[in-house]
């Protein structure tokens, strides 16, 4: 082992904690590359508009609509059939069976009785790509949840278990390898709903399977457990799609501290429950993944589900709306899943979709979810770093009234004394500013823009700038705490009982320009409106982009709980240690770190505490902290 591991591990030993390995520098990237997600996937699924009433008819329905609408050009190419298609798991063998009253295609009888291998060729045909759904435990959600007009799969208790549960391998070789899908989502009902108290399972109608995840009982939930069935999908994904071209989408909605570890074993995960048509259930949504931009990288993004433009409060009556939801999933890296009957789609609709411009927002290839960048009342506003220097901008009004709001060069990163282009990405109209500049944003309306300036870090990029090139790969959270800034929809449609509650685990995690639990990054009593907030006991790995130096002003946060345990700072370069701190106590000025990264493929940012550990965490901070040439 080098000398730089054994002191690194030494040090964590000493510190008694049980992460010694964890913050071992590795001189790798561990987060997910897998699969084919470079930039987030575009598409459309079955769920939102047919529920469990799918038919082949109306899938290869809306495949050919998206050709002839013109949306398949622009990037919506994946086809996602979901809930709703199995027949039954065919006894003794497992083999899973079609519904071919549905999917007549798939009665090609034989030793095999069904394949969706017609069906997958017909969409392939169509230049598209094709998704199936499953989930992790022996049966779905809609066995759970059954709508009164849905339909459910046949047979024996046996038979109806349906699930990946003791068969991941067999079906994954079957629907990926042999039917020809290319992407799956693979849902966790099946490991939350099926305790032996629930209804289902009383009335003898399924078996009980022991529940992973309790409810949104945060320390309840063995997220080990879920982890280790997400990834054995994972491991069968890169076996039977040796060539990488899988798309493995993880839906257990927040829960089990999916936060910490999806972007480690799948290409999107889902952040919350699921959307609905109405506009606070899209806050909620869009707050559950807009605050974790370090959690998302190229080949791993938060989904905080698919669209829901084209219903309710998202309709061609509630255009606003409609463009603000398809602006603001954009700009955070969202998939862009359509889930409306794209087959007849008003126009007003398809042109928001449609939006070229905002399309390449998301699909640009730095892969740098939006930060945000200023936070109050009903406004936000974020700006993502595209490729090539320029940024992306959206200035959102949550509320009613309308909003006077100043746009900064300062809030983009953009220099103070240079020319600033702004291009409105809905009208087209440019703007040149200097410095600063004021808009007035109607009730609910996204105004979203690329700017266009010089940097206001000459020769390189701020940390928080580039998210996409960070993963906090131990983010020093011990203890799972409810995330108190999501905002909380009315449960599935009752106010009954008293409400929901904070219950997504992620408070503490890692932040751009603001520390874990939200507030503004000072240390010593130096203020820093740009660097790294994140907890002592933590390793980040940097992607470095070809940079010759690394820089940042360190220290442990003035907002930290824990006051009494000083951290020191160290910076690796490819497992090789470059520069350290000594140990900064709480109260101290920061001291700047430099580091020499020429030729450097992997950073990697350690702070940890010496002392024992005591309850409170220690936040820390990376002022400044920046890759430069
Ligand atoms: C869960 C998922 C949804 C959808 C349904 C299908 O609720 O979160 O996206 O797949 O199951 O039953």
């Amino acid at each position: 082992m080098p000398i730089s591991r054994l002191a690194a591990l030494a040090a964590v030993l000493l510190a008694g904690t049980a992460y010694a390995a964890d913050l071992t520098p590795t001189g790798k990237w561990s987060g997910y590359t897998a699969g084919n997600a470079a930039t987030p996937p575009m598409g459309w699924s079955s769920w939102n508009t047919f529920a469990t009433n799918i038919s082949e008819e109306r899938i290869l329905g809306v495949a050919e609509a998206l050709k002839k609408t013109g949306l398949a050009a622009k990037g919506y190419r994946y086809v996602n059939m979901d809930d709703g298609w199995w027949d039954k798991r065919r006894q003794p063998d497992g083999r899973m069976q079609i519904r071919t009253d549905q999917f007549p295609s798939a009665a090609v009888g034989g030793s095999v009785g069904t394949s969706f291998k017609p069906f997958t060729d017909k969409v392939h045909a169509l230049g598209l790509k094709v998704g199936i759904y499953s989930d992790l435990g022996r049966n779905s959600c809609s066995q759970a949840y059954p709508a009164p007009d849905g339909y459910l799969p046949k047979g024996t208790m046996a038979e109806r278990e349906i699930g990946l549960y003791g068969h991941t391998d067999q079906d994954i070789k079957l629907y990926m390898q042999e039917w020809g899908f290319d992407y799956i989502k693979v849902d966790a009902c099946g490991i939350r709903a099926y305790f032996p108290e629930a209804p289902q399972v009383k009335s003898g109608e399924y078996r009980t399977l022991d529940p992973l995840i309790i409810g949104w009982q945060i320390n309840g939930t063995d997220a080990g457990a879920v982890k280790k069935l997400y990834t054995d999908v994972s491991d069968a994904l890169i076996k039977y799609k040796p060539n990488n071209d899988f798309l493995f989408s993880i839906c257990v909605w927040g829960a089990a501290d999916v936060r910490t570890w999806a972007k480690d074993v799948g290409n999107i995960s889902r952040t919350s429950d699921d959307l609905g048509p109405i506009w606070t259930r899209m806050l909620h949504n869009f707050d559950s993944a807009s605050r974790r931009a370090l959690y998302a990288h190229p080949g791993s993004w938060n989904d905080p589900d698919m669209l829901y433009v084209g219903y309710g409060e998202f309709d061609e009556n509630h255009l606003t709306e409609a463009k603000s939801h398809f602006a603001l999933w954009a700009i955070t890296n969202a998939p862009l899943i359509l889930g409306n009957d794209v087959r007849k789609m008003p126009k007003p609709l398809l042109d928001i979709v449609s939006n070229q411009d905002i399309i390449a927002i998301n699909q640009d290839k730095d892969g740098n979810q939006a930060t945000l960048a200023y936070d109050a009342d009903n406004v936000q506003i974020f700006v993502k770093s595209l490729a090539g220097g320029k940024k992306a901008v959206a200035i959102f009004n949550r509320g009613i009234a309308p909003a006077e709001v100043d746009l900064t060069a300062q809030q983009m990163k953009l220099a103070e004394d240079g020319d600033i282009t702004l291009t409105d990405l809905w009208t087209k109209q440019q703007t040149k500013i200097k410095k600063e500049t004021k808009f007035q944003v109607a009730p609910r309306q996204t105004l979203i823009f690329t700017a266009e300036g010089p940097h206001r870090l000459k020769n390189g990029l701020y940390l928080s700038e580039m998210p996409g090139r960070v993963n906090p790969a131990v983010d020093g959270v011990t203890t799972r705490q409810p995330d108190p800034y999501i905002f909380r929809f009315q449960t599935w449609g009752s106010t009954r009982g008293n409400g929901a509650h904070p219950q997504y685990a992620g408070w503490g995690g890692a932040q751009t320009d603001f520390t874990p639990f939200g507030q503004s990054l000072r240390i010593g009593g130096k203020d820093f409106d740009t660097g790294l907030g994140v907890l002592a006991n933590s390793r980040l790995e940097v992607r470095n982009n070809g940079a010759t130096t690394f820089t940042a002003e360190v220290g442990v946060d003035d907002s930290t709980l824990d006051t009494s345990r000083p951290v020191t700072f160290a910076v690796y370069g490819d497992g090789k240690l470059l520069a350290k701190s000594a140990p900064k106590a709480y109260g101290e000025k920061p001291e700047t770190l430099t580091a020499s990264v020429k030729g450097v493929k992997i950073v990697e940012l350690v702070a940890s505490n010496a002392t024992a550990p005591n309850a409170q965490p220690t936040v820390v901070t990376w002022g400044n902290a920046a890759l430069t040439r």
